[in-house]
């Protein structure tokens, strides 16, 4: 029997930053529906402190009929879709995947949405979908030139969203963050490889000569901008979310080298990575108009995330055994050193 509650969809939600918005949407009280299909990325260990407080299933998006059931299972009158295939790695791999969940996954909750008369539609897009910025900031106003496989998919994701509010009126609102680091995040993404490589003695890979430039904003922060937008974005618009933190790749890994008691020795720079954007920085003037800031500034977070990390080694470590012949394929021999 179809539930008479209205609730929140959340895709994704055992991944790193929808983890972190079922986390604080059962803090606030919401309803929630996560659907996830616990790809290697997706862990309920994420979701142990809010274990009975929210309802999960495992679905895999790009599977229409078996996420038909959610909706008439329960009444979702808001969806946050954060569920995709997120590795820039992977993708130039394999875009196989990204394909199925990014692109194929994105349009059956459109069409379910539509027919469901879903309230409100929260699609995650990514400030990759703009390319790279020689200079100044991406506005949401401007063109979409991605430049990798992963950036291709969810480019276009989000021109099926732009025209199914153009075609259909759905209440679909595109939010683009920047990099985010934070709790939780798999350790094949730079902030936790550089981590679990310190902890475990390792050499630390960084791409190229470490110049490119990435905007970072802490998790948390990025869960309540989403939030935000849930309440008060507009219909049909986009919104950026970034920090104004920009940082080149070797200074973040030097930072974190420091807080741990390394110094550089421990840095191996590996072959750049093909299609590396430069720099990426998104203008927030939109989503800071809705009152909107950062709260943590990134000497706060990445010492909370270090400091987590500590704490889970356990977890992390976890994470190897996927991640060895993953490394290997990925990451070519020192050219300098
Ligand atoms: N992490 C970042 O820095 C960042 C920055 C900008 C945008 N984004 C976007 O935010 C969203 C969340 O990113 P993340 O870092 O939390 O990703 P993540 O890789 O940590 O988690 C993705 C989650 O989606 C699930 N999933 C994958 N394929 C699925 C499918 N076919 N059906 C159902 N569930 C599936 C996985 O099991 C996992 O739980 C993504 O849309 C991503 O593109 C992430």
């Amino acid at each position: 029997m179809r539930s008479t509650l209205r609730k929140v969809l959340i895709t994704g939600g055992a991944g790193f930053i929808g983890s972190e918005l079922v986390r604080q949407g059962v803090a606030k009280g919401y309803g929630i529906v996560v659907v996830d299909k616990l790809t290697y990325a997706g862990d309920l260990e994420r979701l142990a402190s809010v274990k009975g407080k929210f309802i999960l299933h495992r679905i895999d998006i790009a599977n229409a009929k078996a996420l038909n059931l959610i909706f008439t299972r329960h009444r979702i009158d808001r969806i946050i879709h954060a569920a995709a295939e997120t590795h820039v790695d992977r993708s130039i791999l394999d875009v196989t995947p990204f394909i199925q969940t990014n692109v194929i996954g994105t349009q059956n909750l459109i069409n379910l949405a539509r027919r469901h008369n879903v309230k409100k539609f929260l699609h995650v897009s990514t400030d990759e979908i703009y390319g790279e910025s020689v200079k100044g900031r991406f506005k949401e106003t401007d063109s979409l030139r991605p430049n990798n496989p992963y950036a291709a998919t969810k480019a276009s994701a989000e021109m099926l969203v732009r025209a199914a509010i153009r075609t259909y009126q759905l209440p679909a609102i595109i939010i683009r963050p920047a990099n985010n680091y934070g709790p939780w995040q798999y350790p094949e993404k730079f902030i936790p490889v550089i981590i679990l490589k310190i902890l475990r003695g390792e050499k630390i890979p960084v791409y190229g000569k470490g110049k490119q430039i990435r905007e970072w904003l802490h998790v948390s922060d990025c869960a309540k901008a989403i939030d935000t937008i849930l309440h008060q974005g507009k219909i049909g618009e986009t919104y950026n979310i970034g920090s104004y933190f920009e940082r080149n790749n070797l200074t973040t890994a030097r930072t974190i080298l420091k807080e741990l008691g390394r110094d550089d020795r421990s840095i191996q720079f590996v072959q750049d990575r093909p299609g590396h954007d430069f720099r990426y920085s998104v203008d927030c003037t939109k989503i800071r108009k809705l009152g909107w800031r950062p709260l943590l500034t990134f000497t706060q977070g990445i010492r909370q995330t270090i400091f987590w990390n500590l704490n889970h080694k356990q977890w992390l470590e976890q994470k190897l055994t996927h991640l060895q012949d993953y490394w290997k394929k990925v990451y070519h021999e020192a050219q300098r050193a």
